[in-house]
């Protein structure tokens, strides 16, 4: 008899990412889900929005002194973004994994900024840095929680 392979549960971690307004307007938003999910990272929030000026403040208020912070605001609320909370083992380093290093240019190829992105500040994807931040950004981002469920190929997703 064969029997159902069950995994070692994975610690559970959780990060806020952000497809910002150029993956929207590319048409990059298929693209970008299924690079996190095929990953294995768990999708326990999703929603489209504009955000305001005061929201995207708050987000960025880490680069309020910064020079390019009011260029950084006008993209940020230019159109709308698809907010994602993830969860996984490592979630918050995985998501950041598959982003890529900040400048499209020197971004590695294989990751998102890498493979479709030639720009610093257009850089299609935002993700949490910390375990702070995650925590910051998520509360700002989606106050209303989560969608508790569980994915079926958990299992095969969850040993060592
Ligand atoms: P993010 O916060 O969006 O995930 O990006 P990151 O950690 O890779 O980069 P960070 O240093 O936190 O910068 C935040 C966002 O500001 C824009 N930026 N523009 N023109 C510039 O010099 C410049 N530098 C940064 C980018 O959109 C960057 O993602
Ligand atoms: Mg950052």
């Amino acid at each position: 008899m064969v029997l159902p392979f069950q995994g070692k549960p994975m610690p559970v971690q959780r990060s806020f990412v952000l497809l910002k307004p150029d993956t929207v307007q590319r048409n990059l938003i298929g693209e970008v889900i299924s690079r996190l999910e095929r990953k294995g990272l768990q999708i326990i929030g999703m929603k489209m929005l504009i955000p305001s000026v005061d929201l995207a403040t708050r987000h960025y208020h880490e680069h309020a002194q910064k020079p390019f912070f009011q260029s950084l605001l006008k993209f940020i609320v230019s159109g709308p973004s698809v907010a994602l909370a993830l969860e996984g083992d490592e979630a918050i380093a995985v998501a950041r994994s598959l982003i890529g290093a900040t400048d499209g240019r020197k971004a590695a190829p294989g990751t998102i900024r890498g493979d479709f992105g030639i720009s610093r500040s257009s850089n299609l994807v935002h993700g949490s840095d910390s375990p702070e931040a995650a925590e910051r950004e998520l509360k700002i981002w989606f106050s209303e929680g989560f969608v508790a469920w569980s994915r079926c190929d958990k299992p095969w997703l969850d040993s060592e």
